[in-house]
């Protein structure tokens, strides 16, 4: 992708990435992602804040380039997971007296993972300012969104928030700066849901350390670059709350049909009820789309069928990310079937110690659900409501 002006000082020098589809091996990329790099040009001085995946480091270049840049002083490191520092090494032997900018414990970790070595670095603590001439940078040491060494850079004169991760999206954006969320809404959400929601109250802590800044730009390491910050900056607020919804998500995985048969049956009784149910078969579930579901709602409900006597692995894995993601979720319900014996439920329960959830009614059935257990799902539906309902929510 060609350079982006953001303002006079500063330009996007990063790069899209189409056609990614998989992120750490694990999150979905439905529509890419961008590694978002950005040039920033004082009186005195040039720095870069953070760089690209290794796979984009040639763009990158081609974009320095592209706009004549020779020198580069400062290369300032927000965070060291390698889709923003996995090409400092070629850029320091390209800028050989270019300096990383990072804080002590972002410095470690790239020694330790990268290789890089130690007088390659000026170490900044929180609040510490840079200055490029007529620009300045501060330093805003955030932890745990979402890794220990989390930082934000803050250009003082144009006030740009450059948030690294926080407030970023995996998208692979035709349009750069934008200025509603609307379009964008979904893949911010998506990207919280599967980065930032096991840190909630860290992001909570972070959003109102950053009322004191006056921010005019989001810059993020994905995605858009946001010229109105306050919609991004509410829908966290939003999300990372305790306010929950009168939802439940319920992701199951049916061997023969036993399973799906209750995961309907309470699909109903909850929508009758006037609670929204979002089921996913694991099956064919795209686990980023789960994992925004759980932002919100209020009630879990695993449905698993028995492998032998433990329940099924899509399930056992459903349960952990649910319990590694850990969403804001109350309550927690478990549903299935096993042929001739079961540990499930014993097993799905000891998979969930992140989770603040009271565990409802269990039911797990012998073989197809007979009317006893329809009765049983009934019950259940019941005591969601009931507990919605406490909740203020139904
Ligand atoms: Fe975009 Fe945590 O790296």
């Amino acid at each position: 992708m060609a350079v982006c002006k953001i303002t006079d000082s500063t330009h996007f020098v990063g790069a899209i990435d189409w056609h990614r589809r998989l992120f750490d091996s694990l999150i979905p990329l439905p529509e890419g992602t961008s590694y978002n790099s950005y040039l920033i040009r004082g009186s005195e001085k040039t720095a870069l804040i953070d760089s690209v995946d290794p796979s984009k480091y040639d763009e990158l270049v081609a974009n320095l380039e592209s706009l004549g840049i020779e020198q580069i002083d400062y290369i300032i490191s927000n965070h060291a997971e390698q889709d923003h520092s996995g090409s400092l090494p070629n850029l320091l032997a390209r800028y050989p007296q270019a300096r990383v900018v990072t804080n002590a414990k972002c410095k470690g970790l790239l020694e330790e993972h990268l290789g890089i070595k130690s007088d390659k670095f000026i170490t900044v603590a929180d609040e510490e300012t840079i200055s490029l001439g007529d620009r300045h940078l501060r330093f805003i040491i955030a932890p745990w969104v979402h890794w220990p060494e989390t930082m934000f850079t803050y250009l003082v004169e144009d006030k740009i928030l450059f948030p690294c991760d926080f407030l970023g999206s995996h998208l692979a954006p035709s349009q750069l700066l934008v200025s509603e969320i609307d379009e964008f809404y979904e893949g911010a959400k998506r990207y919280y849901a599967e980065i930032m929601m096991p840190f909630r109250i860290s992001v909570l802590k972070h959003l109102d350390r950053l009322r004191s800044y006056e921010i005019k730009i989001i810059a993020p390491s994905h995605g858009p670059i946001h010229l109105n910050p306050q919609p991004i900056m509410e829908a966290y607020r939003q999300w990372a709350s305790d306010e929950v919804k009168n939802e439940v998500v319920l992701p199951f995985v049916s061997m023969h049909g036993s399973t799906e048969k209750m995961v309907e049956y309470l699909t109903t009784g909850l929508i009758q009820r006037g609670i929204a149910v979002k089921p996913f078969n694991l099956v064919v579930t795209d686990v980023g789309k789960l994992a925004m579901a759980l932002v919100d709602a209020a009630t879990l409900v695993v449905g698993a069928s028995a492998v032998l006597v433990g329940a099924h692995p899509l399930a056992v894995y459903a349960t952990y990310l649910a319990n590694a993601l850990r969403p804001k979720v109350r309550f927690l319900g478990i549903i299935g079937s096993y042929g001739w014996g079961s540990k499930m439920l014993d097993e799905l329960k000891g998979l969930v110690t992140n989770l603040k959830v009271e565990i409802l009614s269990p039911v797990v059935v012998k073989g197809y659900p007979k009317e006893d257990d329809l009765k049983a799902l009934d019950m259940l539906a019941d005591e969601i409501l009931s507990k919605h309902r406490q909740l203020n929510i139904a």
